[in-house]
């Protein structure tokens, strides 16, 4: 029985001691579950493991098994998940007005920001009210276009959604194109794909105040999905 357990601990000692050598997060369940299944072992066995310590051909494994023991608790400590990152990725907001979903750019749209690499953490379909379109616009309230800016927002189906990535806020706005579509370049979502100000299918929200302000306008936090995609180390590099 001991020499099971001095090899299970020694397993562990030996993947924490790659782990922490290579930085690979990769041997960590690996040595985890050794470890867990070591402690879950040695529960209620420690005093007869003690009792075979006196006799002198079991000393050796004793003693290293002991010192093997008392690296368990150290090595399950910092073989533990690290706390979670801090710092999160900027977000924005990205909404597919009415003229966008009902002329079937949806998948276009999506798939523009998605190619890039940004990662979708947030999406739904909704019909704003007049109201709600209103304090989504707010700062344009002065405008003479204001009213049938919101008219037309909550007119039908809106496809709200968050996205994240470095430099998302920003960069979606120059995926996104000029708000005059005449004066969008080709190659933006506008540029390619609208014609007149009044009907230019996209949102973006034009800085992280705006962006903050508009996601927790149109998505309750619970709403908003943390995960990782299986592409950000090959877009990050890391
Ligand atoms: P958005 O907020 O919709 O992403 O557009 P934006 O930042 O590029 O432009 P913004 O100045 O915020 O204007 C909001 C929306 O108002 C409509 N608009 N109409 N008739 C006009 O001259 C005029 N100017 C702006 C556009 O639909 C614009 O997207
Ligand atoms: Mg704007």
């Amino acid at each position: 029985m001991n020499s099971r357990l001095f090899s299970a601990a020694a397993r562990t000692t030996r993947a924490f001691a790659a782990a922490a050598a290579s930085k690979s997060i990769n041997v960590l369940p690996e040595a985890r579950s050794v470890a867990g299944a070591v402690a879950t072992s040695c529960r209620g066995r420690f005093s007869s493991l003690a009792a075979l310590g006196s006799y002198g051909e079991h000393q050796n494994a004793y003693r290293q098994w002991i010192s093997g023991a008392l690296m368990l608790p150290a090595a399950v400590y910092m073989l533990q998940d690290p706390p979670a990152q801090a710092a999160e990725l900027e977000r924005t907001f990205i909404a597919i007005k009415p003229d966008g979903v009902q002329r079937g750019l949806i998948s276009e749209i999506v798939s523009r920001f998605e190619r890039k690499g940004y990662k979708l953490v947030a999406i739904k379909l909704v019909v704003p009210s007049k109201d709600f379109a209103e304090k989504h616009y707010y700062d344009l309230k002065e405008r003479p276009f204001f009213n049938g800016l919101c008219e037309f927002l909550s007119s039908g189906p809106v496809l709200a959604m968050v996205w994240e990535g470095e430099g998302v806020i920003k960069y979606g706005r120059k995926l996104i194109g000029a708000t005059d579509p005449q004066k969008s370049e080709p190659g933006t979502i506008r540029g390619d794909l609208a014609i007149i100000v009044g009907r230019n299918i996209i949102h973006g929200s034009d800085g992280p105040e705006t962006a903050k302000d508009e996601i927790n306008l149109w998505f309750k936090p619970e709403e908003l999905i943390n995960y990782t995609h299986n592409s950000e180390k090959w877009l990050y590099g890391k």
